[in-house]
């Protein structure tokens, strides 16, 4: 056992990271409520209990300003895109009431559950399109490549009324957000990444024109035509960053736990079998796996005050990171937290999708999405197995937990 404390060993950019992060954040929650990263400069915190406070209470912990705060960019980048730009600007994400509140409502009232639910067949379909083509595809296979990636993107182009063909391109465009936002990045990438997101605000901006001028069934349409009724009196960019944010929010974020999801799955045979069998509660199984499998591992908040969490003070004007898949796991809470482990009475109680004023738009479209990927592909492909000693790596973000690939032998 190491003799150095969490914080010392947390440095994302050692290439045992992300093997290893799970076993540094139980030593973090173990330690102290709160834990001042250096590496970061940021108080992580990693129990259920404070991170569902923290999330829960967002004029002391605010969104706006979290991200950026340490953020140096570069002239070059700035002059281009800035973080005063729509994307950043009219964020959901990145800001606090009463602007969240005006953004965030007319999301929620054109994304409702019948929305979701009118996906499904489509949803299927593409799953099992993408398994036919596995099928047809040889003995082995990249599941990321050939069913995680495909499958959310789809899903979200079908959610937003934009064509399927401009899904890799918007994808590209929109990774840009999370470049753009992380520190000490090169000038030519960040140069790169504004121009990405350059052409994301404008490929929106055309798509709302488009939408006005012929509406259809598409989420964008719903927000525009919304205005054009009164409902909402979004402006262009406001809609435009609106319309962005559930693009970039809703594809990653489900491409990464499916992946993590089946990988976990693929680890336990008897679990794979029980699927196809039919033995399996799946509505607990998906709660159990987006607790044990998230792929948001953490997001943050500013402090607006001098404040403490669990008892720990946090200076005014501290960033703080707020680790969902940290709390996933806190034995205060979770029997044998490590372990996938279906049935699991309190599974739901995972943070996953956040809680409080952020909570996520788009539970219920990926638990749709991660439900009929895992049985579909369990039932389809019941031999299914890891290429026994591949390697699978993750990218090394401390705020992400998403394979690099999945390689799996079909047969
Ligand atoms: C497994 C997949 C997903 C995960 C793990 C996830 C996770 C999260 C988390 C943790 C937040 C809270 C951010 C915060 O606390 O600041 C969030 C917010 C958000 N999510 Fe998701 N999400 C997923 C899927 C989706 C989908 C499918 C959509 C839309 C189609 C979506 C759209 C959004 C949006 C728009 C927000 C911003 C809400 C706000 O700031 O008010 N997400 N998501």
């Amino acid at each position: 056992m190491s003799q150095l404390t969490a914080a010392e060993q947390f440095d994302p950019h050692n290439p045992q990271f992300t093997s290893d992060r799970f076993a540094l954040m139980a030593q973090m929650r173990a330690e102290s409520p709160v834990t001042f990263l250096p590496a970061l400069h940021v108080y992580a915190v990693t129990r259920w209990q404070e991170v569902h406070d923290v999330l829960g209470d967002a004029v002391t912990f605010a969104s706006s300003e979290a991200f950026s705060a340490g953020l140096h960019l570069a002239p070059e980048a700035s002059a281009i895109y800035s973080l005063t730009s729509p994307l950043f600007a009219y964020n959901p994400i990145n800001v606090d009431k009463p602007l969240h509140n005006r953004l965030r409502d007319p999301l929620m009232a054109a994304f409702t559950p019948k929305r979701t639910q009118s996906l499904a067949p489509t949803v299927i379909a593409d799953i099992e399109a993408l398994l036919d083509a596995i099928a047809e595809s040889g003995s082995q296979t990249d599941l990321l490549l050939s069913l995680c990636r495909p499958l959310p993107l789809q899903t979200i182009c079908r959610l937003l009324g934009v064509p399927l063909s401009d899904a890799e391109k918007l994808s590209g465009w929109s990774d840009a957000l999370i470049a753009f936002q992380t520190p000490g990045l090169p000038v030519e990438v960040q140069v790169s990444a504004a121009h990405g997101l350059r052409e994301l605000e404008n490929y929106m901006r055309d798509k709302i024109a488009q939408k006005a001028a012929a509406p259809d069934e598409g989420l964008i349409s719903a927000l525009v035509s919304g205005r054009a009724a009164g409902e909402n009196d979004l402006s262009d960019d406001e809609l435009v960053a609106d319309i962005a944010v559930v693009f970039f929010a809703g594809h990653e974020t489900t491409i990464n736990t499916i992946a993590n999801a089946l990988h976990s799955l693929l680890e336990r045979r008897e679990y794979w079998e029980a699927i196809e069998s039919g033995a399996m509660d799946i509505d607990n199984l998906v709660d159990e796996l987006l607790r044990h499998d998230t792929s948001v591992m953490g997001l943050y908040r500013r402090a607006t005050v001098d404040t403490e969490i669990g008892g720990v003070g946090i200076p005014k004007g501290a960033t703080v990171w707020v680790s969902y898949g940290a709390a996933n796991r806190d034995p205060a809470l979770f029997d044998e937290p490590e372990k996938l482990q279906c049935p699991r009475g309190n599974a739901r109680q995972n943070l996953t999708f956040g809680y409080g004023a952020h909570y996520c738009v788009g539970p219920l479209l990926a638990r749709l999405q991660l439900c009929e990927a895992v049985t579909r592909v369990a039932k389809r492909f019941p031999a299914m197995r890891l290429v026994p000693n591949a390697i699978i790596p993750e990218i090394p973000h401390h705020g992400l937990r998403a394979p690099i690939s999945l390689p799996v032998l079909l047969k």
